[in-house]
């Protein structure tokens, strides 16, 4: 593929406001779009304090902040995305509604373009076969948040190309980041070994084995993970959490994967993280129900972190 000029970037949501401000950081123009005007408005605000806070540290001159906020422009309409060489999509952890925007972009988009999804589980290959490109769809999952983070995830589905993979290899490294690559199995690598530990750590809060910080503590600790799996799972998003174990117990077959009730009771209650400003821990009263250790402070550093990603950050 020709030098990539133009992303289109679906969901403008924690990933999708982070992956569109990545792209633009690197000189490339961004739609972003998202069926929810709120979301763009907060996309756009998350984008503009994330580089303000770039050129306030020195990390990022004025010039090139400024260029990268006009390179980036929100759109509630997706026909705004016919142009682009790449879509990148970072909509809700649903098959279904993944399915209809893939089969929607597969008219809107132009013939040579890449549908990617920053899906964290579901199969590449079934949103492919909704399409009539199934040869240049495939997985890009970044890590939360894209900025940030150092890794991308590249699934490749049954009938991804070896142009399409070069191609998306190729953009990830002009992202900075480091590539992995994943067949196309529920969970791909990261989130198949991640997601059960943050179920498991559900089950130990569920069951009365321990208390949520003593459960944090005791991983952030006791196994050197940057923050414990509680507070990841927050977050991440426990939708997200939720979503995901469910793609793994269907897809996978066994009931090691199932969600912990716990897990989805905190969904259903729309209990979901630090998004809702509420989930395993409180986050709307600093005084109330936050964690005593230190990972809420680990997550608000998270918040605060600049262009140079650490060791220590870790997020999926
Ligand atoms: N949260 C994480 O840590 C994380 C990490 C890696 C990958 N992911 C994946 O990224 C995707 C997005 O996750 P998120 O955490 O950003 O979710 P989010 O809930 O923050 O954002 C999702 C956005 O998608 C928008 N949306 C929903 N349906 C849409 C549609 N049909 N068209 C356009 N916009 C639509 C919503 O309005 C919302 O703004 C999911 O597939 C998730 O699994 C999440």
């Amino acid at each position: 593929m020709a030098e990539i000029k133009m992303i289109g970037v679906v969901g403008g949501g924690q990933m999708g406001s982070g992956i569109a401000l990545l792209a633009a950081a690197n000189g490339i123009h961004v739609w972003l779009h998202d069926t929810d005007p709120n979301a763009l408005s907060r996309a756009q605000k998350y984008v503009s304090t994330f580089v303000q806070s770039l050129v306030s540290k020195g990390h990022l001159s004025q010039a090139a902040g400024s260029d990268a906020l006009i390179r980036l422009q929100c759109t509630s309409n997706l026909e705004d995305l016919q142009s682009a060489d790449v879509i990148i999509e970072a909509i809700v952890e649903a098959e279904d509604v993944k399915k209809k925007l893939f089969s929607e972009l597969d008219k809107i988009a132009k013939g040579s373009a890449i549908l990617a999804s920053n899906t964290s589980s579901i199969s590449i290959s079934r949103l492919a076969s909704v399409t009539n490109r199934p040869q240049q769809v495939i997985g890009m999952h970044f890590m939360n948040p894209p900025p940030i983070m150092k890794l991308i995830e590249i699934v490749r589905g049954a009938d991804t190309s070896d142009e399409t993979f070069s191609s998306t290899k190729a953009l990830a490294e002009r992202f900075g980041k480091t590539v992995i690559c994943s067949r196309d199995y529920p969970g791909f690598i990261v989130n198949r070994i991640l997601m059960p530990m943050i179920n498991e750590a559900f089950y130990a809060l569920y069951t009365g084995v321990a208390t949520k910080e003593d459960i944090d503590t005791g991983m952030r600790l006791g196994t050197n993970h940057p923050m414990g799996p509680l507070t990841l799972a927050d977050f991440i998003g426990l939708d997200v959490c939720l979503s995901i174990m469910k793609i793994l117990h269907a897809g996978l077959g066994d009931s090691r994967y199932a969600p912990c009730p716990l897990l989805v009771q905190y969904v259903d209650a729309g209990r979901l993280g630090r998004k809702r400003g509420i989930g395993v821990y409180d986050y709307r009263n600093p005084k109330k129900g936050k964690p005593k250790e230190k990972e809420a402070k680990v997550e608000e550093k998270e918040d605060k972190k600049e262009t140079k990603p650490k060791e220590n950050d870790a997020a999926s």
